[in-house]
């Protein structure tokens, strides 16, 4: 492969320009051309294509977002969409890809390889955390600490009102953002969707004597929580503990954004350089990940159709000291 191409699609992740650069850089110790592709398919179906080279990619591995942009596009979904990408691709000479996303992203390149055969290998890159095929993904570390600081300052204000908050964080589908923040910010109760009547338990700990006359409280609340959203949850504590005074804090977009952390800088720079060399390698429809600590290739298929789980141990753990 002389030339390839390198996007960012679905959800932006703190990371995500670590990666790109680990990507452009380890191609170009290769002696292979990158082109970004800006707003992931759908700049592949409106021709928006802008050559990398090793100096456009100074400055950026402190910055969130991503200087590729992101979309989520539904043009990239229907056959004649992926025909013009598909003839776009070519005429840039691009032979592979590097897609930097989730689930969606590799549902995209693995129809994109099955239709076409442009061969393609995936970094995950989500705040969730909740791809199969690696223990992290790119921008979680840095949005559990983003939850952590905020987790932290509501803390101050519930202590000096003596007052129950929930705090609803980022997790479409997932609890790991929850069960990580909540277990380093000190949570009283962390409700997931991952965890069956978890607001019953939540609501047995509070009519028990088990809280030790505690003035406030910090109850985390993952966005995709089955049992009902955080207002609503919240709605129906209030109607069974009236004397509690709740607030609801919904953190939403701020844990997409800002600087990435070590561990994201790190984990996106390996992973970055681990999928050139896989492409370069002639390996396809492979995302690259870390499982303890080592590097893991899966296929999107199994990536696609495995559901990772939450550590329930951390779970277990979170109600030991939460007590
Ligand atoms: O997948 C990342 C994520 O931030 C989810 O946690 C959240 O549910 C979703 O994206 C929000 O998407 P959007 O930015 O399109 O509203």
């Amino acid at each position: 492969m002389k030339k390839i191409g390198v996007f960012t699609s679905g959800g932006d992740a703190p990371g995500m320009n670590a990666c790109i650069r680990a990507v452009v850089r380890s191609a170009a110790y290769r002696q292979v051309e990158v082109v970004g592709i800006k707003r992931g398919y759908q700049g592949m179906i409106d021709n928006e294509f802008v050559e990398l080279q090793k100096s456009d990619v100074a400055n950026i591995i402190q910055n969130g977002g991503t200087i590729l942009k992101t979309a989520r596009s539904k043009d990239f979904m229907t056959a004649e969409g992926r025909k013009i990408a598909f003839e776009n691709i070519l005429k840039q000479g691009i032979e592979g890809l590097v897609c930097i996303g989730g689930n969606g992203t590799y549902t995209g390149a693995g129809i994109f390889f099955e239709e076409y055969g442009i061969p393609s290998i995936g970094a995950p890159g989500t705040i969730d955390n909740d791809l199969y095929g690696t223990d992290y993904t790119i921008g979680f570390d840095t949005a559990v600490n983003t939850a952590l600081d905020a987790i932290d300052k509501i803390r101050d204000t519930a202590d000096a009102h003596n007052r129950v908050f929930f705090i609803e964080v980022m997790g479409r589908d997932s609890g790991f953002i929850a069960l990580n923040a909540g277990i380093a910010g000190g949570a009283e109760g962390i409700l997931l969707p991952e965890v069956m009547n978890d607001y019953e338990a939540l609501k047995d700990h509070f009519a028990s004597n088990n809280r030790r006359n505690k003035e406030f409280s910090i109850v985390i609340v993952a966005e995709g929580e089955t049992e009902g959203n955080t207002f609503q949850l919240a709605d129906k504590f209030r109607a069974e503990f009236p004397e509690c005074d709740l607030r609801v804090t919904v953190l939403g977009h701020i844990q997409r954004g800002g600087r990435p952390t070590a561990n994201d800088r790190i984990l996106a720079s390996f992973l970055g350089n681990a999928a050139v060399e896989s492409l370069l390698a002639g390996k396809t429809n492979l995302c690259v990940g870390v499982i303890n600590h080592e590097l893991a290739l899966v296929s999107f298929k199994d990536a696609i159709n495995n559901k990772k789980t939450i550590d329930h141990s951390l779970w277990h753990l979170s109600k030991i000291l939460s007590c």
